[in-house]
């Protein structure tokens, strides 16, 4: 996984899994958790000692997610003596693609990397970190989410379960390669105390698919624009992450691309109308989530030359089109009107942000929100309600290996 998501949460179910999860109750209450972030020594060694002082961040309703879903049903979904029109043969040349690891030796750091960091400084190294942060708190997502269907599935279907367990090799290895960056800044997240004080968001199956589906294509099409920005704009490669982009988004696109062969496994998920509602809700809780999130930090896009806007509205633009191929109905996203739309949710969000700012008591800043979140919640609604573009259905060759550019 490479992308967070889901701004707004269809399902209010809680699950008996460990560990256990809460979710967020609304827009005008969010819940704020300490992230236990682990300081380094500030020598120059890159080594990302877990000791030192403990610095906190605030989780909100925009930060990354943990997800976790119903695995009975998973492996009821998955279940070969059950589902006989399975195509296991797509899952096996899946398979076959995700064991030639073709990044298996891609992720090797390198010097530059201490170099580059040592020389960032002020605002810009702070949201530098933050990105590094964010990021493999999302890789780390995928990771924990991936790992666990893996094991779930292995009884059932030991294809589908492989394949998993190859895509949380890939997410561990970028959440690694994440953390190791931090550890260039004299910091380090712990995952292990990130996995159990985490809340963890509870999607059916079907959710799951949707969500992950676009979580690992809008990651895609973000880490390849940065790319090849970067490389048409070298002047601004002030951190050597990003010429990794390249490999590193065609594993975020192999594992979109295996999303696309599950629900195309499970055809009730993508031909009825709730289906096309749902794939509408899913793709506007993307695309929100991540354009508000970016508009809180133009520091970041700027400062490696990017217009956050214009690289939000390209990678929002590109992921609807790839996503056209198999959801049932996407958002008419080109229309001009569907981005004024996004530019008024900044608008009103940046209000709510200097309203939990304030100086006010609670009683009066939850009083203040309230007009606020009702504006919000009118901009999506209308944005969901913007007529649709009926898509889906592509052959199932369009998930032969390959690159995408
Ligand atoms: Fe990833
Ligand atoms: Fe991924």
């Amino acid at each position: 996984m490479a992308a967070e998501m889901a701004l707004v949460k269809p399902i209010s179910k809680f699950n008996n899994v460990t560990p256990k999860f809460l979710i967020p109750r609304s827009f005008t209450k969010p819940r704020f958790t300490s992230v236990r972030m682990s300081a380094t020594t500030s020598s120059s060694s890159s080594s990302s000692s877990k000791k030192g002082s403990k610095k906190n961040i605030n989780e909100t309703l925009l930060t990354p997610r943990f997800y976790t879903t119903d695995f009975d049903e998973m492996e009821t979904l998955f279940n070969t003596e059950i589902n006989k029109q399975l195509n296991q043969d797509e899952f096996v040349a899946l398979l076959q693609e995700f064991k030639t690891d073709y990044n298996q030796t891609h992720f090797v750091r390198n010097k530059e990397f201490k170099e580059a960091a040592d020389k960032m400084e002020g605002p810009l190294r702070q949201i530098f970190v933050e990105f590094l942060e964010r990021s493999c708190t999302a890789e780390f997502s995928g990771f924990l989410l991936y790992k666990e269907l893996g094991r779930r599935l292995k009884k059932t279907n030991p294809v589908v379960a492989e394949i998993f367990s190859l895509m949380s090799r890939d997410e561990a290895r970028h959440a690694g390669f994440l953390n190791k960056g931090l550890s260039d800044f004299n910091l380090a997240l712990d995952l292990g105390f990130l996995t159990k004080a985490r809340k963890y968001t509870f999607f059916k199956p079907k959710f799951i698919f949707y969500a992950t589906y676009l979580s690992e294509k809008i990651g895609y099409w973000r880490y390849i624009t940065i790319y090849r920005h970067l490389k048409e704009n070298p002047e601004y490669q002030c951190y050597p992450i990003f010429k990794y982009f390249e490999n590193w988004c065609q594993d975020e696109n192999r594992h979109g691309d295996f999303f696309s062969a599950l629900m195309k496994a499970q055809p009730q998920f993508l031909n009825d109308w709730k289906a096309k509602l749902w794939s509408r809700f899913f793709c506007l809780s993307v695309y929100v989530t991540m354009y508000l999130n970016d508009c809180q930090r133009t520091a970041f896009y700027e400062g490696i030359g990017l217009n956050t806007k214009e690289f939000d509205m390209h990678v929002i633009i590109e992921t609807n089109r790839t996503t056209a191929r198999i959801f049932p109905a996407v958002l008419d996203v080109e229309n001009p009107e569907f981005k004024r739309k996004l530019d008024r949710m900044v608008v009103i969000n940046d209000k709510l942000q200097a309203v939990g700012q304030s100086d006010d008591i609670p009683l009066v800043k939850n009083l203040k929100r309230i007009p606020l979140v009702a504006a919000l919640a009118s901009e999506i609604l209308a944005a969901y309600l913007m007529p649709p573009i009926e898509s889906g259905s592509v052959d199932l060759a369009d998930f032969e290996p390959g690159l995408v550019y």
